[in-house]
């Protein structure tokens, strides 16, 4: 190891992952500085409140609850943000990078809306910002991206990004609840402070909007991508799918195209026999094809606080290195900003609806002629649950690709027909 005085950090956040990060730190120290060539010191921690229980123990004399003990500290050479949040991690960031800190977060919030600023910000301050625990928790995505496929044009990447939603629909598919199934995912620490981030698919789309980003080297932001949640998703929709042969995931997909990308987030079947469809619990996976390298899959512990510590503490070691030889071993980023995100409506996909109808001749014809009128193919149709109380039954199509615009004008003009109840559900089928 190398004689240099050691290398001074500030920790902002003690929850789920910071305890991780900290007790990985304090606990095999003279480990991990071996790697670094650095001696690391856990200098500050800032957390919110001191009188909290906490799972970890930490000196009383490093904790606090004033920002500026790490941001003001000039012997403080790196922050890590684990607190997690737009406001006010994003100004915390901003300030350590202004103060000539260099930054390691796992806050894909602030780096999906406010990453290439920030990262544009670091480079003007000789500074790097490392975030490979913001997408895929301990999945090493980023550095992948980064350096290993460098050498290649990314054509696409299909995900299973979100740990909680993957987690939840699987207890669904055995027959839980939601409700207890993100309840349970909560007790794990997989789920966001607010689990809706996670539900609704917001989290994913921070996720793909990172991914994309450097991806593709352009801007991606979150509200260009198209997002639908999984709430929608009901227990008989995991039966259907396995009769017809998939599983249900929450897929976030981007795809390049000639001068645009594609970028989506929503739940959609997937053929059983793809890599995605058999990710368990909170694992995620990501399917990348690059021109050169062909298809490569990254499959990990996508949330959780020890994978989440192992990329943030990962990066912290690369990141010392760096910094003590004076060298930055990564290239840096660059953003094309005339590249953007094609809407929703103009891309190809197949879909799956479910429809409850008036049990009676003519149905099928009228549901047939929206279909034909929208140019849309129907791939299989299946009448499969009647129910005599009330003379309805349930049907259950898949369609050929169409465009998005026209599978959404057939759910709509369905559920006008006179004879439809309703359609019940309406997934992309991937
Ligand atoms: P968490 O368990 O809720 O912990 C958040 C920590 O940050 C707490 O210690 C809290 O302090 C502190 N904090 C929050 N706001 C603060 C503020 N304004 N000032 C000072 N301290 C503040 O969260 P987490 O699950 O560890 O997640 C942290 C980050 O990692 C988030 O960006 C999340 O998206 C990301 N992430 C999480 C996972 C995961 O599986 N959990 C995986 C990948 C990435 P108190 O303890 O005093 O309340
Ligand atoms: N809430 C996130 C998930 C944590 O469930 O995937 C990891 O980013």
């Amino acid at each position: 190891m190398s004689t240099t005085r050691p290398l001074n950090v500030g920790l902002i956040g003690l929850g789920t992952v910071g305890s991780q990060v900290a007790e990985r730190m304090l606990s095999w120290g003279p480990q991990l500085s071996r790697r670094a060539g650095v001696e690391l010191c856990l200098k500050r921690v800032l957390v919110r409140d001191l009188t909290k229980r906490r799972s970890i123990e930490v000196a009383a004399d490093l904790l606090t609850t004033d920002p500026s003990a790490i941001l003001d500290d000039r012997s403080i050479e790196v922050v890590i943000e684990v607190a997690g949040g737009d406001e006010p991690m994003r100004s915390y960031i901003e300030r350590a990078i202004l103060a000539g800190k260099h930054v390691i977060t796992a806050n894909k919030v602030v780096m999906a809306k406010h990453g290439p600023e920030l990262l544009d910000q670091a480079a003007g301050k000789n500074v790097d910002v490392y975030f490979e625990a913001a997408v895929g928790g301990g999945i090493p995505l980023i550095s992948t991206f980064r350096m290993d496929l460098q050498a290649n044009k990314i054509e696409r990447v299909s995900a299973v990004i979100n740990g909680t939603t993957n987690y939840v629909l699987g207890r669904m598919a055995s027959g839980s609840t939601m409700t207890d199934a993100i309840r349970e995912a909560q007790e794990a620490g997989y789920a966001e402070a607010d689990p809706t981030d996670d539900i609704g698919g917001f989290d994913a789309a921070y996720k793909l909007a990172i991914l994309g980003s450097i991806a593709y080297e352009i801007k991606v932001r979150p509200d260009e991508i198209y997002r639908e949640g999984i709430e929608g998703v009901e227990p008989v929709d995991f039966r259907y799918a396995r009769e017809l042969g998939f599983a249900i995931k929450l897929i976030a997909h981007t795809q390049r195209h000639p001068g645009r990308v594609e970028a989506r987030v929503h739940p959609a079947m997937i053929p059983l026999d793809h890599p995605l469809a058999r990710v368990e619990g909170a694992e995620n996976a990501v399917f990348v094809e690059g021109d050169l390298v062909g298809q490569v899959l990254l499959v990990g512990q996508g949330a959780g606080g020890r994978p989440t510590a192992s990329a943030v503490v990962g990066d912290l070691i690369d990141l010392a290195r760096s910094i003590r030889r004076g060298v930055q071993s990564r290239p840096s980023f660059s953003f094309d900003d005339r590249i953007g995100v094609i809407p929703i409506g103009e891309v190809k996909t197949r879909a799956y609806y479910r429809i409850r109808v008036d049990d009676r001749a003519g149905v099928l014809a009228a549901i047939g002629q929206v279909f034909a009128e929208e140019g849309v193919s129907i791939s299989s149709f299946i009448q499969k649950d009647a129910w005599s109380h009330d003379q309805t039954a349930e049907l259950v199509v898949t369609t050929h690709p169409s465009l998005d615009a026209s599978l959404q004008r057939a759910r709509e003009r369905m559920a006008q027909l006179e004879p439809v109840r309703t359609v019940s559900s309406f997934l992309r089928v991937f």
